[in-house]
């Protein structure tokens, strides 16, 4: 504990001498989720995330989460520099979306907007016409098909297919999914809800159909831990990563959680919803980067330029 301490305060310290400021996702760590609250940065949601690193001041901005983020983070603000813990933090939407093989895709159906998930790499984002995040990504399908546009959606099949079923609009999906959330199973989560019926449940959209099917509220992150407010529920089940608990005790003191069951979710594994590069984040490695400025990320500045037109496009709607 106390060695954890001093690592904080050091976190501390680096952060002023290096004009640094930390973004951090609610999957990561509580402890970094804590340091980045108290010492002015943000937690948030992958689109709050992207908006908080490009209107704030500070010439470096540490993000702790996943890959794309940084490179979001970067593409938005090349003038500054973007440290990351660990470079190899990435993310399976990402990993199942290479950009040559989705530059192919794209040209076989020139008819379609082409709109992807922020989960994806730089070279992607350049390729497409609008990026969105789970907060946004219904509000700008439903845009895009009242003006009879047809769409092309890439990667992860379960928001793309969630968000076709709202919408009704035309889409065509790549294949991708998360291999946190589609480890959350149905029938498993009916029979959780049996057990809590008074229980709100509460799932990210990159969980399959037949879970997003039971749930109260799907949403981003935020708009997840948003609805713990919701006044007389007492008890929540939830469908996405545990890391996110954290801030819902917080935020609903007193309040019950329950994690949504998973494939193995069982007496043997306590904690399968946990995205293994998230976990990637911790004070060691984030103090080490401020330290020595390594784990930059770097994007070349034509690739960057285009991938800022599509989420420059998200972020004007979303204001
Ligand atoms: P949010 O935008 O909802 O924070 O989601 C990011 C993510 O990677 C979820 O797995
Ligand atoms: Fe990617 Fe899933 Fe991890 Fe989010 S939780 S970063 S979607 S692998």
């Amino acid at each position: 504990a106390a060695e954890k301490v001093a690592l904080k305060e050091r976190i501390k310290r680096l952060l002023i001498e290096k004009q640094a400021v930390l973004v951090a996702h609610y999957y990561v760590d509580a402890d970094l989720q804590d340091l980045a609250e108290e010492t002015g940065g943000c937690v948030s949601d992958s689109l709050e995330m992207a908006r908080f690193g490009r209107d704030h001041p500070a010439r470096t901005l540490v993000v702790a989460g996943v890959k794309f983020m940084g490179e979001t983070a970067k593409i938005l603000s090349p003038e500054k520099t973007v440290l990351m813990p660990d470079l190899d933090a990435t993310c399976s939407l990402d990993l199942g979306c290479p950009a040559d093989e989705f530059a192919a895709f794209c040209d076989a159906h020139p008819d379609r907007t082409v709109v992807v998930y922020a989960n994806t790499s730089a070279a992607v984002k350049a390729r497409a016409d609008w990026m969105v995040t789970s907060s946004i990504g219904l509000d700008i399908v439903a845009h895009l098909h009242a003006q009879g546009k047809k769409i092309l959606w890439a990667p992860d099949k379960h928001l793309g297919g969630y968000i076709q079923k709202k919408t009704g609009a035309d889409m065509l999906l790549w294949q991708g999914s998360c291999l946190v959330h589609d480890e959350f199973k149905g029938v498993e989560l009916e029979l959780l809800k049996q057990e809590h019926p008074n229980a709100m449940v509460l799932v990210h959209p990159e969980s399959p159909a037949a879970v997003v099917a039971l749930a109260d509220v799907v949403g981003s992150t935020s708009q997840l831990i948003a609805a713990t407010l919701t006044p007389d529920v007492q008890e929540f089940i939830v469908a996405t990563d545990n890391g996110i608990l954290h801030k819902m005790r917080l935020a609903a003191p007193g309040k019950r959680f329950i994690e949504a069951p998973t494939a193995g979710n069982s007496a043997t594994c306590k904690s399968c919803a946990h995205c293994p590069w998230m976990a990637m984040n911790g004070l060691q490695n984030l103090a080490d980067v401020l330290e020595s400025g390594r784990n930059a990320i770097e994007i070349d500045a034509e690739t960057s330029q285009k991938a800022k037109v599509c989420i420059d496009r998200m972020l004007d709607f979303a204001a």
